[in-house]
């Protein structure tokens, strides 16, 4: 075995009382895919965020090629030839897809002159080695890019720089499966290259798929480090979770219950003409790719798109068009797919921040009364395995994972009629994901409440839905029932027309 790229001897991190990561020593070889599991909030992000030299640890030492390095920015690692591929990729809009490439590396003509010529002749090579010459131009602006675009400039800004260790922290949650492919393509080249790749995903079926290895953090502390050869989903979970997980969806009760919820030609910006019906106690997915207008049409239900034609009842009553403040008070909860964006208020607590939507629920005689909300709040979110130093941190303070469950919470706090979440689980781990998949189960069988989930991932949707809808190019294509339902039925259902042909 070669001798390790990067390596770390008990690095240890903590934030005040918070116990990130405790005695973590593990090597990266190059030429080796690596995958980091574990829970939300495990320690993942913050120990690439060591590596990256975003902050110092609190004890404990960091190698490259041998040498004890200690980093006082990200710049320093870079020039070591450590890279993190961020979820969110930095990329300067207004600048071009080459100037983005060599953002702090532009060539030089003489000193003070860029060489234009250069610049967009390497991007060139880089876009064709990818195999996105064709999407992508040297000289294009990078406002508008989707996700995956800007994703790969990060990667091939880091490749350009002459990383040696590449680290990918959960890139593939907002990319489709012909995305993700790709990316799996470019990071068996890079292996093959030599580069030494961290690799971190809640999807446990891409890590069997692509790692050479597995290392496992739990709490903060790496519980294991074991060759992917052969290594199971279950194993994993067990190691991540500290237990079996037996079955992933619950059972279920068909839901028979009057209609909650009735649209009729729900017409937007985004989406046309749509009518459906959900039932108290049922739960209706809605599948379909990205892009097909799936987060619009609950934007559109919920009145934060507007409506120009069509109508949204709730018991039979009326929500007048564009007011969210009143699809709330009527009983519709709605959890967004961009939570950052849209749902959590950021410079608040944890507490503040569940608690939005019930004030009468946490008041005593017209006051705020903190004891109340703690009661409340904590029995869900204990629930939901959230994992917090306390319900008074700043949100900013959680993991990504555990930041969705506090919007969940916040959802589950209210007395709702229907609840519309936009991909749940995205970035949650196996464990409170079959949390969450309990919660939805006895939201609806218990409570009555009408659920409707948007998914892209096939597993969940076909074993959480009663009843599925797909949809493609703004419009709803298909109606499954639940034993009629197949991923090859809802994959061709969700072709936009004229594709499929040809
Ligand atoms: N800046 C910070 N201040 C305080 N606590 C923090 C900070 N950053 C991380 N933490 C805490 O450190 C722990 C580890 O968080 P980290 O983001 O590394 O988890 P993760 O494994 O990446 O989880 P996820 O899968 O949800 O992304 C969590 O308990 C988190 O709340
Ligand atoms: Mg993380």
């Amino acid at each position: 075995m070669t001798d390790p790229f990067v390596s770390t001897q008990s690095l240890t991190k903590h934030f005040g009382p918070v116990r990130a990561l405790t005695d973590i020593s593990f090597d990266v070889h190059p030429g080796e895919i690596l995958a980091l599991v574990g829970e939300n909030g495990a320690g993942k992000s913050t120990l690439m965020r060591l590596l990256e030299g975003v902050f110092p640890p609190t004890r404990g030492t960091i190698r490259v090629e041998g040498r004890e390095v200690s980093f006082s920015q990200p710049r320093d690692a870079h020039r070591a030839g450590i890279r993190v591929i961020h979820q969110e990729p930095e990329i300067v809009p207004d600048l071009t897809v080459a100037e983005n490439v060599f953002a702090g590396d532009l060539p030089r003509k003489a000193r003070f002159f860029l060489d234009w010529a250069r610049l967009n002749h390497d991007t060139a090579a880089l876009l064709k080695k990818f195999g996105i010459a064709r999407e992508l131009h040297p000289r294009q602006m990078c406002s508008g890019l989707g996700p995956a675009q800007r994703q790969m400039i990060e990667i091939m800004r880091a490749v350009q720089a002459g990383g040696r260790l590449v680290a990918f922290d959960e890139p593939t949650s907002s990319l489709t499966d012909e995305e993700t492919r790709r990316l799996f393509a470019i990071i068996r080249d890079l292996r093959a290259e030599g580069v030494a790749i961290i690799y971190i995903s809640h999807r446990l079926a891409e890590i069997t798929a692509l790692a050479d290895r597995v290392v496992v953090l739990r709490d903060g502390a790496l519980v294991d480090d074991l060759p992917a050869q052969g290594v199971t989903e279950e194993r994993i979970t067990r190691l991540m979770v500290g237990r079996a997980l037996s079955d992933m969806f619950p059972d279920r009760r068909p839901g028979t219950g009057p209609v909650v919820l009735k649209v009729e030609g729900l017409t937007t910006d985004h989406v046309r003409d749509i009518s459906l019906e959900l039932r108290a106690g049922e739960v209706l997915g809605i599948g379909g790719l990205i892009g097909a207008g799936r987060s619009e049409l609950a934007k559109g239900i919920f009145g934060f798109h507007r409506r120009s034609a069509g109508s949204v009842a709730i018991d039979g009553t009326a929500l007048p068009p564009g007011d969210t403040a009143a699809a709330i008070a009527a009983g519709i909860g709605f959890a967004p797919e961009d939570r950052k964006e849209e749902a959590l208020l950021l410079l608040q607590t944890i507490l503040e921040n569940a608690v939005l939507c019930v004030p009468d629920k946490v008041s005593n005689a017209g006051f705020y009364d903190r004891r109340k909300a703690r009661d409340l709040i904590s029995r869900i979110s204990d629930k939901m395995r959230l994992k917090a130093s306390s319900l008074d941190a700043p949100v900013t303070s959680l993991s990504g994972g555990n930041q969705q469950k506090v919007v969940l919470t916040r959802w589950l706090a209210c007395d709702l009629k229907v609840l519309i979440l936009d991909e749940p689980t995205r970035g949650i781990d196996v464990g409170a994901r079959s949390e969450i998949y309990d919660l939805i189960r006895k939201l609806t069988d218990h409570e009555g409440l009408g659920v409707i989930v948007i998914s892209s991932e096939m597993p969940e949707l076909l074993g959480l839905s009663d009843r599925i809808l797909v949809m493609a190019d703004g419009r709803l294509r298909a109606e499954f029932a639940r034993a009629d339902a197949s991923e090859e039925a809802i994959m061709q259902a969700a072709i936009p027309h004229g594709t499929a042909a040809a």
